[in-house]
């Protein structure tokens, strides 16, 4: 038989603040109910799990998001019109031109901290991103932990945030680029995009975390525009620290994925030069919500 045999599942948490390998599924099979439980038990302990060696095709890769729930489309790209791709949910992440036109979303560039498309009302509960090409160096990936984050706030900054929420700007995309139709933001006030609470909870593990979505073009309503500059600097400077997050040096057929309600993530510049491509696709996920009677608020 074909069938992965689920006792050889092994999780080994990375020893960072998040993040695991899971060995032992090939995830080109279907996932059997027992593996898929295993797999979602690891991923809401450690936030991020990564599958080495994995040999996927497009339709495998939603096959196996689609197990987490329905997928969603696609975010809107700065530079290509991704309305004709064969696969609506498949987002590619490449800094490769055919005929001088890039092929993906992000190019070579820095991309900040950021969680997927939380400049949406209803925001991915999780992305999983699968390496087909790689640079030698450069373009790693970083992500932190905001349950972690929000725990070891400092109670003056945790006090300024309760019952409050923040927009979550639509215009630019983690690497800083306009995406199309979006004009320029000029006053983080005006911007385009959700406002979501700054302390979420998750709706499975029922824990809270900080939810920041991305620094650029965000505001804290109602606060008067400098205050809410300042507290938005505070709580990223504590967020980056670099104790909350853990960095993947990616190989070819890696499969990360990445729960967007408690993490953020990041990606390292890498050589212009040099050839990266990944498939991404994400899961559909709900309002954010805060519920005052969950832990850790
Ligand atoms: C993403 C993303 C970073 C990377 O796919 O959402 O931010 O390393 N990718 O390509
Ligand atoms: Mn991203």
């Amino acid at each position: 038989m074909d069938q992965p045999d689920n006792r050889r599942i092994a999780v080994t948490p990375t020893g960072a603040a998040l993040g695991a390998d899971v060995a032992g599924i090939d995830l080109a099979q279907p996932l059997d109910d027992a593996a898929f439980r295993a797999v979602e038990a690891a991923w809401h302990q450690h936030l991020v799990l990564r599958f080495r060696g994995q040999r996927l095709d497009d339709p495998g890769l939603l096959a196996f998001g689609r197990r987490f729930g329905e997928l969603d489309s696609a975010p809107v790209h700065a530079t290509r019109d991704a309305d004709h791709d064969p696969y609506p949910e498949i987002t590619v992440m490449s800094n490769i031109k055919v005929d001088g036109k890039p092929i993906g979303n992000l190019g070579h560039y820095e991309a900040e901290w950021h969680t997927d498309m939380s400049y949406n009302e209803r925001c991915p509960i999780g992305s999983l991103l699968y390496s087909l090409e790689v640079p030698a160096e450069g373009g790693d990936t970083g992500f932190c932990n905001m349950y972690l984050a929000l725990e070891t706030l400092p109670a003056e900054l945790k006090r300024a945030i309760v019952g409050k929420s923040c927009k979550h700007d639509a215009s630019r995309n983690s690497a800083g680029e306009l995406r199309r139709g979006f004009k320029e933001a000029t006053d983080p006030r005006e911007t385009p995009g959700a406002v979501h609470p700054i302390i979420r909870t998750h709706p499975d593990t029922r824990r809270n975390a900080l939810f920041l979505g991305r620094r650029r073009d965000a505001y804290v309503m109602g606060l008067p525009l400098d205050e809410s500059e300042d507290l938005l600097n505070r709580l990223w400077a504590h967020a980056a620290k670099h104790e909350f997050a853990w960095y993947q040096k990616w190989k070819v057929g890696d499969l990360i994925m990445w729960d967007n309600r408690c993490t953020m993530h990041r990606r390292d510049a890498f050589d212009p030069n040099a050839r990266r491509l990944m498939h991404r696709t994400q899961i559909k996920g709900d309002k954010p919500f805060f519920d005052p009677a969950s832990v850790a608020a």
